[in-house]
C-alpha cells in the first residue's frame, strides 16, 4: 500500500507540474487550465482521492517508521545503526517526507485555501506569480523541491520493487526512469519558482 499511494502521488506530482508549466504560456493559458481543473467533476472527485492517498501515505509511513526503529532496536547482536551501504536518500526518507509535508502545509495555505475561500473571481496567475517575487518564498519554495527531490530519488525505484516489478533485466531500465523522473520533477518546479522571481523582479 505504501508503494501504490507513493505511486498515485507521483503520478499527481506529473499532472500537478504538466499544469503548471503553462504558466509560461502567459495569464490566459494558466487561468483557462486552472478554471478547467477547478471546474471538472472527475477532477473535483479526485481531490478526495488524492487527499486520501496522501494521508494513508503518511499514516503507512509513521507506523513503518516505528516498526523499523523498534526491530533494529531490540536486535541485541546486531548494530542499531544504519548499514554504511544504505544510501543517504534510503535512510533520511522519514525526514525528507516531513519536510516535503511541513512545506506542503504552507502550499496548501499560500494557493489553496485562498482559491478555494475567496468570494469573488480570483486571478490564479497573479496569485501564484505575485508570490515568487518574494525572494524569502521563491527560496523556501526551491528548499522544498531539493527535499523532495532527493524523498522522490528513493521512492520511484523503492515503490517498484516493491512491487516486485524491478528486478532482472528491469533493474537498469527502472533506474534510469527513476533519475529523469526526479530530475524533471524537481527541475521543473524550481524553474517555475526561480523564472518568475526572475521576471517578477524585473531582472530580465
Ligand atoms: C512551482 C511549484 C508549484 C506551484 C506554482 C503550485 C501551484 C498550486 C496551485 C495554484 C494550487 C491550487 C489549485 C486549485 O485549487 O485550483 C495548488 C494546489 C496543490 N498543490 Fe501545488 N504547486 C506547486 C508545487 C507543488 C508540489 C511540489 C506539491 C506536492 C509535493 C504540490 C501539491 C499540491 C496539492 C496537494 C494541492 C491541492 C490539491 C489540488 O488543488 O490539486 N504542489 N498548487
Amino acid at each position: 500500500m505504501m508503494s501504490l499511494t507513493g505511486i498515485f502521488l507521483m503520478f499527481f506530482l506529473l499532472i500537478h507540474l504538466s499544469i503548471n508549466l503553462t504558466l509560461f504560456g502567459g495569464a490566459d493559458t494558466f487561468n483557462a487550465a486552472s478554471e478547467f481543473m477547478g471546474t471538472n467533476p472527475l477532477i473535483f472527485g479526485m481531490q478526495f482521492v488524492l487527499a486520501a492517498g496522501f494521508i494513508y501515505h503518511i499514516f503507512l509511513a509513521i507506523v513503518l517508521t516505528f516498526q523499523n526503529w523498534k526491530a533494529r532496536g531490540s536486535q541485541k547482536y546486531y548494530s542499531n545503526k544504519w548499514s554504511e551501504h544504505t544510501p543517504f536518500n534510503s535512510r533520511s526518507m522519514i525526514w525528507t517526507g516531513v519536510i516535503v509535508l511541513l512545506f506542503l502545509f504552507l502550499h496548501l495555505w499560500n494557493y489553496f485555501i485562498p482559491i478555494k475561500t475567496a468570494d469573488q473571481h480570483l486571478d490564479h496567475y497573479e496569485l501564484v506569480t505575485e508570490l515568487f517575487k518574494d525572494p524569502i518564498y521563491a527560496a523556501l519554495y526551491v528548499i522544498w523541491f531539493i527535499a523532495l527531490a532527493i524523498h522522490l530519488s528513493h521512492a520511484f525505484q523503492s515503490s517498484f520493487q516493491s512491487l516486485g516489478l524491478r528486478s532482472g533485466s528491469y533493474i537498469k531500465l527502472f533506474q534510469v526512469l527513476g533519475k529523469i523522473f526526479f530530475w524533471a520533477i524537481s527541475i521543473g518546479f524550481s524553474v517555475i519558482a526561480i523564472w518568475f522571481f526572475i521576471k517578477g523582479n524585473g531582472m530580465m
